[in-house]
């Protein structure tokens, strides 16, 4: 059955915001499963600035379904890994200007590093998924580094500016999949994925496992905003 990885890097950006201790990550982690989260993501970035390593280490103690570490495939990174041992890492690629992920990882051009890397990590049972674009090129070479999952790249779905534009995006992650299967890997897909887009890729055959981050998070901030002010104005009432 597919599954929801909540990707909660959002409320850490909120606390960073104010360099305070609210909303906590763990918190919402908590929430998120009571929800109904089958799975945690959290991308710890070589800037940290939303997700502190602090974080991935509660988030290893509390985190009752599974926690999947998004990071980039440095050394720096890999340490951190293979110390707090997430149920799997998925590799980024990562540009520190960049507001978020921007596209997907070349696998083809750094074959050699990245297939020692995924080594490295699988070899300490920690499974590796490659976030890539539904590329055949990047889908092969994504099976030569041994990797157990890709993550495909729906950034481009999620931004194309019409149906027509948006169905050819969709048969490129259809065929994307279905190419990654016959390859041998397990198929995961996020990026961009809102409330009124994610029902057609969730419908695609073979897929396992979404990440979804921002709409959820922004979400959350609104439809709790009714609740919170009601308590702020009982807490200068002095009622909580
Ligand atoms: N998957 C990957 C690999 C990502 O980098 C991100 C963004 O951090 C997501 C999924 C979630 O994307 P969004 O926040 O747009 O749902």
């Amino acid at each position: 059955m597919l599954t929801l990885g909540v990707n909660i890097d959002h409320v850490a950006t909120l606390r960073q915001a104010r360099q305070t201790v609210e909303p906590d990550p763990i918190a919402a982690a908590v929430l998120a499963e009571l929800g109904g989260a089958d799975g945690i993501t959290v991308h710890l970035r070589e800037d940290r600035r939303h997700i502190q390593e602090r974080d991935v280490r509660l988030l290893r103690q509390t985190v009752r379904t599974h926690l999947n570490l998004e990071m980039a495939a440095t050394q720096e990174m890999v340490a951190i890994a293979l110390d707090i041992k997430p149920d799997y890492v998925t590799l980024v690629p990562e540009k520190r200007q960049e507001v978020t992920t921007e596209g997907g990882l070349d696998i083809v051009g750094n074959l050699d590093y990245l297939c020692r890397v995924v080594d490295q990590l699988q070899s300490a049972e920690i499974p590796v998924s490659l976030f890539i674009d539904a590329e055949n090129s990047q889908l092969e070479a994504s099976a030569k580094t041994q990797a157990k999952f890709i993550e495909l790249h729906t950034g481009k779905y999620a931004d194309a500016p019409n149906g027509t534009l948006q169905a050819k995006e969709l048969e490129l992650l259809k065929l994307g999949c279905e190419k990654a299967l016959s390859l041998g890997l397990r198929v995961n897909a996020g990026h961009g994925l809102t409330y009124w887009n994610v029902y057609p890729v969730a419908g695609l055959p073979g897929m396992e496992e979404l990440n979804i981050g921002h709409t959820i998070i922004s979400r959350a901030v609104l439809v709790g905003m009714e609740r919170a002010v009601r308590e702020m104005k009982l807490a200068i009432r002095g009622q909580v």
